[in-house]
């Protein structure tokens, strides 16, 4: 039996650039990773079966286009291994909401089968893979600190932000990603910063947050809130939200607002994390 967290992706800054002519935007993003995620298992079968439990498996099918079943579909294209096998996914994230969910997942499903095949985890067939599911799966296959260009896909590792607490925020509402791109206002408002990795992410910004916040008005008060709260070093929507983030200057003030946040809220979800 094989484990994987497919953990939660945070985009500390996200610059859109410009509309490519294939549809898809170029970006610049610093993508992070918390210690939360889903829970995948891969164990060897007689017959493939795919079974999704936990908080959130409620908003998702298991037949027909999960991301989870196109992986290992992908993955038995391009590497010929045709085991039968069992996956189980245990839905801790929200889904459609901006950290990664259906990408972590297909990521951490290709981890595993690689895993289970003798595949390197950075062979570059298994890379290809992840490009074809998504703009976010190679950085999720990844599961690390890093900048992304290109669609996100194009990816360089970096370091500096582990341990920092995090308090991720969703109001339960999800938001298409490409309605909230489709909605972008074309306007290039430049490139993230180079150097200190919490500096860049502070001087950046979240160019998808006005499209997003228009369509999901309730990201407006999720923002506010964690705003409100005291030693932040950064709030922001993350990916094309509606989830939102708060940094802290250590563990005992993200303790804090994740309580003030949930007796505030009730209904949302709330995460207490920190990067890794
Ligand atoms: O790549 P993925 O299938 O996850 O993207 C979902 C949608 O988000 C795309 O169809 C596109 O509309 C939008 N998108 C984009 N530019 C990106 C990534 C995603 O326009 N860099």
């Amino acid at each position: 039996m094989i484990h994987e967290v497919a953990r939660a992706k945070l985009n500390l800054a996200l610059h859109v650039r410009h509309r490519r002519p294939d549809g898809y935007h170029a970006l610049e993003t610093l993508f992070a990773f918390v210690e939360d995620g889903d829970r995948l298992t891969v164990a060897d079968a007689e017959a493939d079966s795919f079974v999704i439990t936990g908080p959130f498996a409620g908003t998702l099918q298991a037949e027909g286009d999960n991301l989870v079943t196109r992986a290992r579909d992908r993955f038995r294209l391009a590497f010929g291994d045709d085991r039968p096998c069992a996956i189980l996914l245990d839905k801790r994230l929200p889904v459609a909401s901006g950290i990664g969910g259906g990408s972590a997942d297909a990521a951490a499903t290709l981890r595993a089968l690689a895993t289970r095949a003798g595949v390197r985890h950075d062979d570059p067939d298994l890379l290809a893979c992840a490009d074809a599911l998504g703009s976010d799966v190679p950085a999720c296959l990844l599961s690390r600190t890093a900048i992304g260009r290109g669609r996100g896909e194009d990816l360089v590792p970096v370091d500096g932000l582990t341990g920092i607490p995090a308090l991720l925020v969703n109001p339960g509402v999800g938001v298409s990603t490409a309605a909230v791109f489709g909605s972008w206002d074309g306007v290039d408002r430049g490139p993230i910063g180079s150097g200190d990795l919490l500096e860049v992410a502070c001087s950046g910004r979240n160019d998808l947050e006005p499209p997003a916040r228009s369509l999901a008005p309730a990201i407006d008060a999720v923002l506010a809130l964690l705003e409100h709260q005291p030693r932040t070093r950064l709030v922001r929507m993350s990916g094309s939200g509606a989830t939102c983030f708060a940094l802290f200057e250590d563990a005992p003030a993200c303790a804090a607002a994740a309580e003030a946040i949930r007796s505030a809220e009730p209904d949302w979800w709330c995460l207490e994390t920190a990067l890794i």
